[in-house]
């Protein structure tokens, strides 16, 4: 199916987009007007953008519906700072509350329930639930149209991070990624949540080069059994991989005894449990069983 943005209405835009564009993170945004009044609402078109300097932004769009905009967007043109709570699950329905369109000058932390906890650097108050809250100065605006459904960049300069010490890992140096349980939202109502079922580690292909998968013989390259994912780790090494007389294994040993007679099988069941042992996150003894194959 193919979809030309030019052809469709704003909603549909903002449905598709949503929907392909995900899971986006949330920031919890607190800001004030001119008069003080207190403003937290959610927004999901976020992101950190720079390190050095340290920049995130986010995005409160015109509405599709009618075009109006949002208090925060004129809270940061009247005040430019803003604190950004991250959003874990535990917080995540009395968030969603507090995106209702309460009227001018309602403080969403009350009606949400959540509590104001003072910033030391800018003006609008912290969310004490959330387990990091980012004090932020804006930077910039910048509007992306004026038709509803445009978004408004909030570039945001992070000032100071507040991190709650039960995420932190055991020697206090970083955040326990297992300890945060980001939510982030999806098309419609979806949303997900991080945690120890959906983490998984990606080896870093770093300054050392991986092979590529151009450098993969043809047999393990159209393999019907492995996958790209076991591809992608395979050529992931940064030299070719040689055998290792010292690399003793019982399946492996069974596996050239029984199939010895018929190559074909041989190769299958030895990318099998090459399969096994890299979807186990076990790339060099893979490698072992597949030069087994030559
Ligand atoms: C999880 C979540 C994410 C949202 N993300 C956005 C967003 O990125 N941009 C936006 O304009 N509205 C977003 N909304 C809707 C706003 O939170 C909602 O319009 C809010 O009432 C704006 O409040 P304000 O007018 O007080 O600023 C989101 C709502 C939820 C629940």
């Amino acid at each position: 199916m193919i979809i030309d943005l030019s052809d469709i209405n704003p909603m549909q835009k903002q449905q598709w987009l949503q929907h392909a564009v995900a899971p986006r993170p949330v920031c919890f945004a607190s800001t004030i007007d001119k008069e003080g009044n207190v403003n937290l609402s959610p927004f999901s078109f976020f992101n950190l953008f720079s390190s050095n300097p340290p920049i995130v932004v986010f995005s409160p769009a015109r509405r599709v519906r009618d075009n109006t905009t949002k208090h925060t967007l004129q809270n940061v043109l009247d005040v430019p700072e803003v604190v950004i709570n991250i959003v874990d699950y535990e917080m995540v329905q009395q968030v969603s509350l507090a995106s209702c369109e309460f009227p001018k000058g309602t403080n969403e932390f009350i009606k949400a329930g959540f509590t104001e906890e003072a910033a030391t650097l800018v003006k609008p108050p912290m969310v004490k639930e959330s387990k990091v809250k980012m004090e932020c100065k804006v930077i910039e605006v910048k509007p992306l149209g004026t038709e509803g459904g445009a978004g408004n960049l909030v570039i945001c300069e992070v000032l100071r991070m507040h991190v709650d010490e039960s995420i932190l890992n055991t020697e206090g140096t970083m955040i326990d990624q297992r300890k945060l349980q980001h939510i982030a939202r999806l098309g419609g109502d979806w949303y997900c949540k991080v945690d120890e079922h959906s983490l998984f580690h990606v080896a870093k292909p770093n300054t050392q080069l991986g092979i590529g998968i151009d450098a993969l013989p043809d047999t393990i390259r159209n393999s019907s059994i492995l996958t790209g994912n076991n591809l992608g780790q395979l050529a992931n090494v940064h030299d070719y991989p040689v055998v290792d007389a010292t690399f003793e294994d019982e399946r492996l040993k069974n596996i050239i005894q029984y199939f010895s007679i018929n190559p074909d099988e041989m190769d299958k069941e030895l990318h099998r449990y090459a399969k096994e042992l890299l979807d186990a996150g076990k790339v060099n003894e893979a490698w072992q069983v597949l030069l087994a194959d030559s």
